[in-house]
């Protein structure tokens, strides 16, 4: 999955994971352990497709409250919150290179 990733910088990452915190956490719990949203842990994650996962965040879920993110998201950047969603927190430090 390296290649993929190599146009987001890492100052971007640390937003993504910011927006990530904030935003999506206030409706899928800030440890992502689901609220109002179902919960966004690996184990939910994992067994998704991919590009499923990553159409909903960009285009959100009609009459739900997820809401579209391509405003604020490319394609690239919803590939590698999936992927870091899908690899745990305990992954951050290899995927934002610290
Ligand atoms: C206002 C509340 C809200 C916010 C903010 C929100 N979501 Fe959601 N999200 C939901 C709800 C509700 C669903 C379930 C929709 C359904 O019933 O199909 C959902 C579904 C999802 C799913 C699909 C999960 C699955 O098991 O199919 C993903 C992935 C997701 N959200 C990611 C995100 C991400 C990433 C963000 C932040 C960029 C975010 N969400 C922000 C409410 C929210």
């Amino acid at each position: 999955m390296a290649g993929d990733h190599d146009t987001i910088t890492d100052a971007r990452k640390a937003q993504l994971v910011r927006l990530l915190d904030h935003d999506c956490g206030a409706c899928h719990g800030l440890e992502r352990e689901g609220g109002l949203g179902p919960p966004l842990l690996p184990e939910d994650l994992r067994q998704r497709s991919r590009e499923a996962l990553v159409a909903t965040i960009l285009n959100g879920r009609p009459d739900t409250a997820m809401p579209p993110w391509r405003p604020f998201l490319t394609r690239a950047e919803a590939r590698w919150l999936v992927d870091y969603l899908r690899a745990g927190r305990s992954d951050l430090s290899q995927m934002t290179q610290r």
